[in-house]
């Protein structure tokens, strides 16, 4: 994938064709989580959304019930989709799925750093040999993992220190992306440079419903850390005008940029 020589914004990608406009550009690093459970509710709020937004990111919720089908609508209406599906198993298991994943035409694509070294370069070398390759996104720690889950896996070290521990051994597996919480995004950009993808879901508004989220930064806070990519569900999903909830997130991420 290439680089803008004169990109200003790290981990954005240049095929994106950034707008000048600061709304437009704005638009063009906010991707709507469509958390739901079957295709035609996903659809039924993209229609709400009326094309405030571009981005899409489609879960395992949404892939297990409806599988590619939840995918091709939403690139035959003109989006970007981030397939979120987190993969982990044997290299070789790994790499016919991100072929797959590549074949139907997303952006970006969730793998888990705890994979391992040879499934990240398995990944990654599946990517290479495909004609419109996606980004590969690593997955450090999740969120739900505090210092006691990590300890009943056998991890003895905190949270940051493994978040550390996979991104360093993401990047030297040869992958750019990593999705990371806003607590994470500014050690991960010092790790990266300008060229890492920083996918950072937990964002509310200011003054927003938190919910379950507890990492959590406004969009002017991620961005300014170094985000590339906000990924934002409920605080649009389930507003009760959900292409205004959207607007007003793009207006402060607009002001931000
Ligand atoms: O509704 P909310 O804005 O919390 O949604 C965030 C989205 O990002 C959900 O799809 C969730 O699964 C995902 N996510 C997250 N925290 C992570 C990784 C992914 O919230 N650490």
């Amino acid at each position: 994938m290439e680089y803008d020589e004169g990109m200003k914004v790290p981990g954005v990608h240049s095929y994106l064709h950034m707008a000048a406009d600061p709304r437009e550009h704005a638009r063009q690093r906010l991707i709507v989580a469509l958390d739901a459970p079957d295709v035609t509710s996903a659809l039924a709020l993209v229609d709400r959304l009326e094309n405030t937004c571009a981005w899409f990111k489609v879960g395992l919720e949404l892939f297990t019930a409806s599988g590619p089908a939840a995918v091709e609508p939403l690139l035959a209406k003109g989006f970007s989709v981030f397939l979120d599906l987190k993969l982990h198993d044997i290299p070789n298991t790994v790499a016919g799925a991100v072929r797959s994943a590549a074949a139907l035409g997303v952006k970006l694509l969730t793998i888990h750093a705890s994979g391992g070294p040879a499934m990240l370069a398995a990944a990654r070398e599946a990517v290479a040999g495909t004609a419109n390759p996606p980004e590969l996104l690593a997955v450090t720690v999740l969120t739900s993992m505090d210092e006691t889950q990590l300890k009943s896996v056998g991890v003895h070290r905190s949270a940051a220190n493994q978040v550390s521990l996979l991104a360093k051994m993401g990047l030297d597996a040869g992958i750019r992306g990593f999705v990371c919480s806003p607590l994470e995004v500014a050690e991960l950009r010092q790790m990266t440079g300008p060229e890492g993808v920083l996918v950072i879901p937990g964002i509310r508004p200011a003054g927003g419903v938190v919910g379950d989220q507890k990492r959590i930064a406004t969009p002017a806070d991620a961005l300014n850390q170094g985000a590339s990519y906000l990924v934002v569900g409920r605080p649009i999903t389930q507003a009760d005008d959900p292409a205004k909830a959207a607007a007003a997130i793009l207006d402060e991420m607009a002001s931000a940029c």
